[in-house]
């Protein structure tokens, strides 16, 4: 693209002077935007379509502009076209370079539309198809994390509560707990898909239009299912962003959860899994260092998610209805969030592909803790017919005994019990074992062995 009159604001007749270089520079979206290039020009061929059927433009004008949009699209596809910071936007580019390519006719493809709908239609067709790859690698970190949960059902491990022992667990229920966030995840994803789906061309500038134009028949072909249906609204609304960004935020926050549970899990105290080693880093200085950077890294970005979300919700705040240059960075923002939120579940999915569960051990910090007192409360409530309060404090004596005598629960003698409480009969020893306890809590919802094979049938019915 030479340096010629085209280089000149599409406004020139009325503001005779040139932007000063300063805001050009600030102002202009191009090297965010142009990530739209593909959805502009589907919008443009749709619109020019319309406006031929719709006998606002002849035949040959709608045939010429088609083709040079084409052109337009194979030469950004080939790296060929010259992205030029003087154009405010991609929309402004490719308009431009259409002047160039055809001439004067380029001139009737801005007929009864305004940026104003077309950057929200670029921008709706960007996020439907963005939403739904998103969805997908949701789809495949389930997998990933369903194949781990079909390997553990009867992985036993303490279940915590304040980072304490609490209860008994399977680790296969630990991580299908994850299943349901991110199942969760998909669905508020899924729910905005539905706001995407009104058609916003065709509302102009803010008012609509007086050409006889065919929302319809734009929505159809564009893949949209109706077209909004107020055209102030319509320039106005942004809340298919926040959506967006609070999806993103919110799957962010379970990945962040996620990554800090395996970095304690993994940490020298803990040691009930170990990363494998093509996912940690060394240290500068300690030879012996593996650190779980991915996982912090996972953890440490979710703030940005948070920050973009924060950003367009400021944004909308103060702002009147209508059209304002403040709401042109709710691009940036849904790109960061996007690009971030995609890394992210790759990495997580490698993280899932390479961890080693410590079977043994998670068994060992599993028989501690008097893990199982719980269950002797529950049993003293079925056996001895006591109320709970009663079996509860029955049970805390016993604890403190033990803890006395520094033995596990499972160490005291029948003797040593029936000293606390004599109608204690010889099946309370079972209510120790920690594979009964966990089979114990059948309960829907809950970590019984079956009910984890159960809901892993569900979910992999469910993920196909
Ligand atoms: N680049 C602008 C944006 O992304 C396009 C809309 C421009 N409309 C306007 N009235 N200045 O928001």
């Amino acid at each position: 693209m030479s340096k010629n009159k085209n280089n000149q604001a599409i406004w020139k007749e009325r503001i005779s002077k040139d932007t000063s270089l300063i805001f050009k520079k600030f102002g202009s979206s191009l090297n965010v935007d142009k990530r739209l290039f593909k959805e502009d020009i589907m919008g443009s061929i749709v619109h020019v379509e319309m406006l031929f059927k719709q006998k606002i433009i002849p035949f040959k004008i709608k045939n010429k502009i088609i083709w040079g949009l084409n052109k337009i699209q194979n030469e950004i596809v080939k790296k060929k076209f010259i992205f030029n910071n003087d154009h405010e936007d991609i929309h402004m580019s490719i308009e431009k370079r259409l002047f160039e390519i055809i001439g004067k006719d380029a001139g009737f493809i801005h007929t009864g539309r305004s940026r104003n709908d077309q950057v929200i239609t670029d921008f709706k067709l960007w996020l439907r198809k963005s939403t739904k790859k998103i969805i997908k690698n949701l789809e495949s970190t389930i997998k990933i994390i369903l194949q781990n949960a079909e390997k553990n059902v009867e992985t036993v491990m303490p279940g915590f509560t304040h980072l304490k022992n609490a209860q008994p667990i399977s680790f296969a229920h630990y991580m299908l707990a994850y299943v349901e966030m991110f199942q969760r995840d998909k669905k508020r994803f899924i729910y905005n898909l539905e706001n995407l789906m009104e058609n916003p061309l065709g509302v102009g500038a803010l008012s609509g239009t007086s050409f006889n134009i065919d929302r319809e028949y734009t929505t159809k072909k564009l893949g949209f299912n109706y077209p909004t249906k107020n055209s102030i609204d319509t320039v106005s609304d942004r809340d298919f962003v926040v959506d967006f960004l609070y999806a993103v935020s919110l799957t962010a926050v379970h990945i962040s959860r996620l990554a800090e549970e395996f970095i304690v899990w993994n940490s020298d105290g803990f040691k009930l899994i170990t990363l494998k080693d093509k996912i940690v880093t060394g240290s500068s200085i300690m030879p012996q260092k593996k650190n779980p950077d991915p996982l912090e890294f996972l953890r440490g970005k979710t703030g940005n998610a948070f920050g973009n979300l924060f950003s367009m919700l400021t944004i909308l705040k103060g702002l009147p209805v209508s059209y304002f240059k403040d709401l042109q960075d709710d691009k940036d923002l849904v790109f960061k969030s996007y690009d971030q939120l995609k890394n992210s579940l790759i990495i997580l999915n490698e993280i899932l592909k390479n961890f080693a569960v410590n079977k043994k051990r998670m068994l060992e910090l599993a028989n501690d803790g008097y893990i199982t007192a719980t269950d002797l409360a529950d049993h003293i409530v079925k056996e001895l017919k006591y109320p709970f309060r009663e079996a509860y404090k029955v049970t805390a004596k016993i604890v403190n005994y033990a803890e006395k005598k520094n033995k596990r629960l499972d160490e005291l003698t029948m003797n040593e019990l029936k000293k606390i409480e004599s109608r204690l009969k010889e099946n309370v020893l079972n209510v120790f074992d920690l594979k009964n306890a966990i089979r114990s809590k059948k309960s829907y919802g809950g970590t019984s062995f079956m009910n984890i094979q159960k809901m892993i049938k569900k979910y992999k019915k469910e993920i196909k």
